[in-house]
């Protein structure tokens, strides 16, 4: 499912439509009725339960098992991160909701350590078994809202592909606000999702709305604008944000601010005082 391959290859393929269609249970009726049952943000029930044999969590988190499609996807996604957030060798790179590993399994070999977080604990069980051949893999459960299990300005590289959709938006913000904490200066971040005022991002809206209210499965998919991306960045502190629309996704990405250096102390005579004092003493 990458978003790079997406883009080189507009129209985008069918496989991935269907891929997502599957997903979001558009087709193959893959998602048990008691979840629709379930509450959006019952992340954790959600997604351990639809991840319990590495086959079921391929499918949920793909659409497929194929493990040369899983390669080349997790190798697209690769190089979609390589070009606009950079990957280097000494680089510690951290996914939040990681999947089975899909896109770690070429990301390790590549950076200094790969941590995989996700909110479902099965999920994480099958990237340490599939990923089992690399020192330099982590894995970090999550509480579905924060990263609060990784230490601040400990990690290079965040990055979150193919998750936002499944998402409240105050979640969305809050993985981007984590995701500044947890980012040393300089550190990047990048995200993406369906974007609704593309023309696949609107059809893919539309397919959706034939979904009848009370048959929605709790993690249906929703779409974003470029526009909420770009604020949540923004009121995040990110600078240098940069928006790439491809095709169906809209991907964002920025960097937390270098370290500032700390202005010396004034002495106490020259400290700032309140705006009215200051308008006097201008005179
Ligand atoms: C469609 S899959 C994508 C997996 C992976 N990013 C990939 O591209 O192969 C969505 C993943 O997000 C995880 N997830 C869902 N809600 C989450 C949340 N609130 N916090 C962290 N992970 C979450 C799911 O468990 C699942 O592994």
């Amino acid at each position: 499912m990458s978003i790079q391959d997406n883009a080189k290859k507009l129209p985008i393929g069918r496989r991935i439509v269907r891929a997502l269609r599957s997903l979001v249970g558009l087709k193959n009726d893959p998602i048990p009725v008691e979840h629709v049952k379930l509450n959006r943000s019952q992340y954790k029930n959600i997604w351990n339960a639809v991840s319990v044999s590495e086959n079921d969590a391929k499918m949920a988190v793909s659409g497929y098992i194929d493990e040369d499609l899983y390669r080349q996807m997790g190798e697209g996604t690769r190089d979609m991160l390589q070009s606009y957030v950079g990957i280097g060798p000494d680089d510690v790179v951290l996914e939040i909701g990681a999947g089975v590993g899909r896109v770690g399994a070429a990301l390790a070999p590549i950076c200094k350590e790969w941590i995989g977080a996700d909110v479902a604990e099965n999920m994480l069980g099958h990237i340490r078994q599939r990923l089992a051949a690399f020192d330099n893999v982590r894995t970090v459960a999550t509480s579905g809202f924060d990263l609060s299990a990784v230490p601040d300005a400990s990690v290079d590289v965040v990055y979150s592909t193919v998750v936002f959709m499944h998402l409240e938006e105050w979640d969305r913000f809050n993985y981007i606000k984590e995701g500044f904490r947890i980012l040393r200066p300089g550190g990047r971040m990048l995200v993406d999702n369906v974007d609704i005022t593309s023309d696949l991002g609107w059809k893919f809206f539309e397919e959706h709305c034939a979904v009848p209210p009370f048959e929605r499965p709790a993690q249906i998919s929703k779409t974003s604008t470029p526009q909420e991306l770009e604020t949540y960045f923004k009121r995040a502190g990110y600078e240098a944000i940069e928006q790439v629309r491809a095709g169906l996704w809209i991907i964002t990405y920025g960097r937390k601010p270098a370290a500032q250096e700390q202005p010396q102390e004034q002495p106490a005579e020259q400290q700032a005082s309140s705006p009215a004092e200051e308008a006097q003493a201008a005179g």
